[in-house]
């Protein structure tokens, strides 16, 4: 029953674990941290191989206070779903691609990364290991976290000795509250998440908590997230908090072109493969803010995102509202032919689908 539903959840929330996936209310399940069964945990000397990787119960980690990671942020963070089919199929999509992101990530960070075939390995393994956590089909998924991190003690600013390489993973629901109701975008026009040369284009831990302080004035404003600009000009937008974003303006569609400052969506990357498949012309340019306030639509990509319709923007106090939020449009039919592929409904024509 709906009660029953809702007393599970919280009673989820508060012990921050759910015993059981029965009864859950996945419409407002949410993403957030549950406990799971096993972690994954690999080491690494420096200018050594990796060594055997273990699955562990999940639980705390045990890292020195000097630990590079700690001190100075040397650390790599990966995320990837695992569906549940409606026939029983297990299902990882694209799991290679988060694989290379890391190696691309490690060598920005001077860090030594597990080669994708084991990388692929250790998720298959944490996932297998922690299969009644996968929601039913068309319900949830199981988001997958890995990490790679300097965990050896450093004091003077140096590459960590030691590396770790951990794999944990929550059964998740929507990113954003209201589930795929079109969020509000505000544009922050002072701070910038990434600089030309810096580290926007790898997915470093130090690219989140910066955007921690706008991020929470603008949801105190009522706002869902921040779109950022870019650094140099102030003029073009970059990404979302936790996302990539996608304009369409007459039918045809466009994205912020990669320059070093934008994270590489392994969604953003199928999305625009999708589109061009279905006959949209995609284009991978300069996006300027007034793009963005004068498009038909606006839409934002990511692994925990999906794909979300944009309700509106604001920009220096000027609020646009996109008329083909929502059902109906391209967000809508690009949301639809993804999620279709990574749950098993679709034929994978493209071989991006891993099956257990
Ligand atoms: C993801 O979409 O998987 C991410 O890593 C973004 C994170 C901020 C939730």
């Amino acid at each position: 029953s709906k009660t029953r539903a809702i007393r599970s959840e919280a009673a989820a929330v508060t012990a921050n674990k759910i015993d059981t996936l029965d009864g859950v209310d996945w419409d407002n399940f949410g993403f957030g941290i549950r406990s799971t069964d096993s972690m994954y945990v690999m080491k690494c000397e420096r200018g050594e191989e990796w060594q055997k990787g273990e699955l562990r119960p999940y639980g705390n980690l045990e890292l020195s206070p000097s630990a590079a990671v700690l001190n100075y942020g040397q650390g790599l963070f990966e995320g990837l779903k695992a569906y549940r089919t409606s026939d029983g199929r297990i299902l990882l999509f694209r799991p290679e691609e988060n694989a290379l992101r890391m190696l691309d990530g490690a060598d920005r960070l001077s860090m030594p990364a597990p080669p994708v075939d084991v990388f692929v390995n250790a998720v298959k393994q944490t996932v297998l290991a922690n299969e009644r956590w996968i929601p039913p089909a068309g319900k949830g998924s199981l988001y997958i976290r890995p990490l790679l991190l300097g965990s050896g003690a450093v004091l003077g600013l140096a590459p960590a000795p030691e590396y770790s390489f951990i794999i944990y993973v929550s059964p998740v629901g929507n990113y954003f509250k209201g589930g795929l109701a079109p969020i509000d975008l505000k544009v922050d026009d002072y701070y910038h998440r990434a600089a030309p040369g810096g580290t926007g284009g790898v997915k470093t831990i130090g690219n989140y908590a910066p955007v921690l302080k706008t991020q929470l004035s603008a949801k105190g404003k009522g706002y869902s997230d921040v779109l950022y600009l870019d650094a140099v000009e102030n003029k073009y937008v970059e990404e979302v908090s936790s996302c990539n974003i996608f304009i369409v303006k007459d039918n045809k569609i466009s994205t912020p072109e990669l320059r070093g400052t934008i994270l590489p969506g392994i969604t953003r990357k199928s999305i625009i493969e999708l589109a061009r498949n279905f006959g949209y012309e995609v284009e991978e340019r300069l996006v300027s803010v007034d793009d963005v306030m004068g498009a038909d639509e606006v839409f934002c990509t990511g692994t925990a995102v999906v794909v979300n319709p944009v309700g509106s923007v604001t920009y220096d106090d000027k609020r646009v509202k996109y008329k083909n939020a929502g059902l109906g449009g391209v967000a809508q039919q690009l949301y639809t032919a993804l999620t279709d592929i990574q749950m098993g409904k679709a034929e994978d024509k493209l071989g991006w689908v891993v099956q257990l």
